[in-house]
């Protein structure tokens, strides 16, 4: 006896697609409150802006409406989507889950729905997913979403987070295809360091105390440790986007563009050095306008990139996620056609 299996096949990113909340705040919003000035925050960190969600851009209002754009230009209907992934951190409800919410206000409640939580490398983690359900035939059509509304979850008095989260949405669908056009995820963690970001209520208190009833905690918000993050970026995930390019065959100087996550400028720019991006390659740099969207910063960074240079659509670009967990994953991609 033996069970049939559909041949292996390829995938491809088919459209991107993105929504940014209306609210753009500038640092002289931020820094009273943290005494910070616009100056230390940019030298820093490369942020000028960020955009703050209102009252009626929710987790799924935002991820909507990324969907559809990304839909349209595919020229596909939500019937033809047949699982949907959505990576956040920031939807306040356990269960249901934002994915089940989503496919349904979409129109196609019938389609295979999850959350995915891996942080800022949350988005990459569900393209791995997507292409390979799609090249094993599991799925034809996945849409990969993700979405975050941080500003619920920083503490503005933070000195160390309030300058740096910020809220938004990006999806891609990713179908079937006659070439190779996502290469193989290189992704891994490093959960011994996972104290580095936390997203959680009263955290010390929780880890030191389980006993303490959930109900005391109060509400999350994001603490960090700033430099350990930021050193574990440059050099151990730097080694993960040589890995991803080796794992593709894809030497630098093919790419197109570099799009890592959007977590800070120097951190970008570092990165780029380590791996030997050369000049000809176009970097993203979404991060100066638009702050750190955590799962939501990729997609957002290509859909700007390819409105901004129009001729990358095709190309190749090298992704990098990483974030709290320490968790990480990278991928070669081929940048969606033009729609
Ligand atoms: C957060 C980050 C910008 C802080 O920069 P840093 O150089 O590590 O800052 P430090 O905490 O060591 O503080 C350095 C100095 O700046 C001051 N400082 C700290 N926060 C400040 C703020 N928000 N505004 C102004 N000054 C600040 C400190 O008081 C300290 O001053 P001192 O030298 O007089 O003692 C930096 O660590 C970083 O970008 N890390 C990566 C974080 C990240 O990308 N996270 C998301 C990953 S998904």
């Amino acid at each position: 006896m033996s069970i049939k299996l559909p041949a292996i096949g390829n995938s491809q990113i088919l459209s991107v697609g993105s929504y940014r909340p209306k609210r753009l705040v500038p640092n002289s919003e931020i820094v009273d409150r943290i005494e910070s000035n616009d100056e230390w925050i940019q030298q820093r960190t490369g942020i000028q802006s960020r955009r703050f969600a209102g009252a009626d851009e929710t987790v799924i209002s935002m991820a909507q409406a990324a969907c559809e754009s990304a839909l349209k230009r595919a020229k596909l209907k939500i019937e033809d989507v047949d699982t949907l992934i959505l990576a956040t951190i920031s939807y306040p409800f356990q269960a249901p889950s934002a994915a089940t919410e989503l496919i349904n206000v979409l129109g196609n409640p019938k389609a295979a729905a999850f959350d995915i939580s891996a942080a800022c490398a949350g988005f990459c983690y569900g393209v791995a997913m997507a292409s390979d359900l799609v090249r094993a035939g599991t799925s034809k059509n996945v849409l990969v979403v993700g979405v975050e509304k941080l500003s619920d979850f920083t503490d503005p008095d933070d000195r160390a987070t309030a300058f740096i989260f910020a809220d938004g949405a990006g999806a891609v669908i990713i179908g079937q295809s006659q070439e190779p056009c996502i290469g193989p995820a290189v992704w891994g963690s490093d959960a011994d360091a996972r104290d580095a970001i936390v997203l959680s209520p009263a955290y010390t208190e929780f880890r030191n105390s389980p006993d303490k009833g959930v109900a005391e905690l109060g509400w999350p918000n994001i603490s960090q440790q700033g430099q350990t993050v930021y050193r574990w970026a440059v050099f151990t995930v730097s080694k993960v986007g040589i890995k991803a390019l080796e794992a593709a065959g894809v030497r630098p100087d093919e790419l197109g563009a570099f799009i890592p996550h959007q977590a800070n400028m120097r951190i970008i720019e570092s990165m780029a050095k380590e791996i030997k991006i050369p000049e000809s390659v176009v970097i993203a740099d979404d991060i100066r306008v638009n702050g750190n969207t955590s799962a939501a910063s990729i997609p957002l960074a290509m859909d700007v990139l390819l409105e901004q240079h129009p001729e990358l659509h095709g190309t190749l670009a090298l992704l990098i996620g990483y974030g709290a967990g320490l968790v990480y994953a990278a991928q070669v991609v081929q940048l969606p056609p033009k729609p």
